[in-house]
């Protein structure tokens, strides 16, 4: 099939490739020549697993780019609109770019196309999309909209996309289903898992892709309210390790013991900082604002934004704890990225936590293994940026785990101690194990669990006010 996905962005540019990959010859499309120009000289301008090999794979071949929407159109048959749909101050998401696009796409309508939301939108955005390209396009020109939403995760984006939990359709007329079934087919029929050089499978592979069919409508609550309900597993379980906090328990006992649970599940249950990226927030925000607007109350929704901004601000309160006194201190920071695996800085709690470091006039060394240049683009030079953990911690007053990356998960905590000029660490992201920290000599502060004392000289400095220095 001849496909066009307008936006390169992490969904569109994925997309795109993985379409290719799927055998349909696509186009994908961007006002940015900047962008453009790096993806037709073979650069990949996301860090993504995979994604690289599968740009080189088809680049040339079924995978072209452009920067004109209406040829993308007249060439193809299914359009997939994947721009940006940030969010406004209002919380609602600003569909002001969905518009423009869908009013070029309705200037090239050549014969009966399928236009397809990927982008993350407010329900009923399929029903404006109809009405402005009804509007637009030269009468009698034959289109559907369709609602086919994305789950893939920054950082496991192409894995996601091959291997998907489920594919949902949301089409409200028979001829555009079986376009979208067409397009799926590959991983419908499972033939694309039977090639050779097909993208290895991240688990056991399972039996069948699930296909979800519903309404356009239930197709674009279906995705604001997954979003918002794997935000809310989030805080809950941050909300609980704040109990556990107070009553030395362990929320990493308690995660094990809830997740083992089918009903509940352990995956969402990690305990931090708080959720960041360029989903969650937005889209929770977002999804609140639907339900406001159709005048259902759903404070739940603002009790999950409110858990997760505490998160920062309780964390913010352990370095203070542990450090005593924040003017002047050097802190070591591990991980800007707002999860480990991906560059994406958007809205990570680690930028707001550094941020908030500096306004207490903490001097800021950090690294981080794929973020440190948008990290740039955020916080110039009012932080060190460091080559590396150990050099990050190299006479620090504290090393902070801000992302988690596996990499921070895995490091040598004698030279760590040798390093860091007092021997704490503070893990906003559970990444060491009690019994580990036990044995290393380190002061360990974590999420939800109790603090380790070091034996000796961290707690006697620290209870000295030597610290404060
Ligand atoms: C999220 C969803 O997981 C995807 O299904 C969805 O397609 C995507 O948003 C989107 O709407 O485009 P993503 O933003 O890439 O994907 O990242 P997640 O892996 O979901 O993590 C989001 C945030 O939650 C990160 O800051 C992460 O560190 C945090 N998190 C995640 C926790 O604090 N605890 C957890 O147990 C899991």
């Amino acid at each position: 099939m001849h496909i066009a996905v307008i936006g390169s962005g992490y969904v569109g540019l994925v997309a795109a490739a993985c379409f290719a990959e799927l055998g349909h010859t696509v186009v994908c499309v961007d006002n940015d020549e900047q962008k453009l120009e790096a993806l037709q000289r073979g650069e990949t301008p996301i860090h993504e697993v995979y994604l690289p090999e599968l740009l080189q794979r088809h680049r040339g071949l079924r995978l072209s780019y452009s920067g004109s929407v209406a040829e993308a159109v007249r060439a193809s048959s299914v359009i997939f609109i994947a721009v940006g749909t940030p969010p406004l101050e209002s919380g609602d998401a600003d569909l002001s770019y969905v518009e423009a696009v869908a009013r070029e796409i309705a200037f090239s309508l050549n014969g009966y196309k399928v236009i397809v939301e990927k982008s993350t939108v407010p329900v009923y955005t399929s029903e404006w999309l109809k009405r402005v390209i009804r509007l637009t396009c030269p009468e009698n020109e034959e289109f559907d909209v369709v609602s086919n939403p994305e789950f893939l995760r920054e950082g496991t984006a192409v894995t996601d996309f091959l291997y998907p939990d489920r594919i949902v359709i949301g089409a409200d007329s028979e001829r555009s289903r079986e376009v979208l079934e067409q397009v799926y087919l590959p991983l419908l029929s499972g033939s694309y898992y039977e090639q050779a050089h097909r993208i290895p499978e991240p688990g056991e592979l399972a039996d069948r892709v699930k296909v979800i069919y519903t309404s356009a409508k239930s197709a674009e609550l279906i995705k604001h309210a997954s979003n918002a309900f794997l935000a809310m597993k989030i805080s809950f379980i941050n909300a609980v390790a704040n109990v556990c906090e107070a009553v030395e328990a362990d929320v990493e006992e308690v995660r094990r013991g809830m997740g083992s649970d089918a009903r509940i599940g352990s995956a969402f249950l990690r305990a931090g900082i708080g959720y960041g990226g360029s989903c969650f927030p937005k889209d929770v925000a977002a999804f609140r604002s639907v339900a406001e607007q159709a005048r259902c109350s759903f404070r739940l929704l603002d009790e999950v934004i409110a858990i997760n901004e505490e998160q920062r601000s309780r964390f913010i309160a352990k370095v203070r704890e542990a450090l005593w006194t924040l003017k002047g201190k050097r802190v070591g920071v591990l991980g800007l990225a707002f999860k480990g695996g991906t560059d994406d800085v958007r809205e990570s709690p680690a930028i707001a936590i550094v941020k908030s470091l500096l306004a207490q006039q903490c001097a800021i060394q950090a690294y981080d293994p794929a973020a440190m240049k948008g990290a740039r683009n955020i916080l110039g030079d009012s932080i060190a940026y460091a080559g590396d953990a150990y050099e990050a911690a190299q006479g620090a007053d504290a090393l902070l785990i801000l992302t988690d990356w596996e990499e921070f998960a895995a490091l040598d905590l004698e030279r760590l101690k040798q390093v860091l000029r007092y021997p704490i660490i503070i893990d906003g992201r559970n990444l060491y194990s009690l019994e580990t920290m036990q044995s290393s000599g380190l002061m360990y502060v974590s999420m939800g669990r109790p603090v380790i004392q070091h034996p000796s000289s961290a707690t006697r400095k620290l209870k000295s006010g030597e610290l404060a220095k």
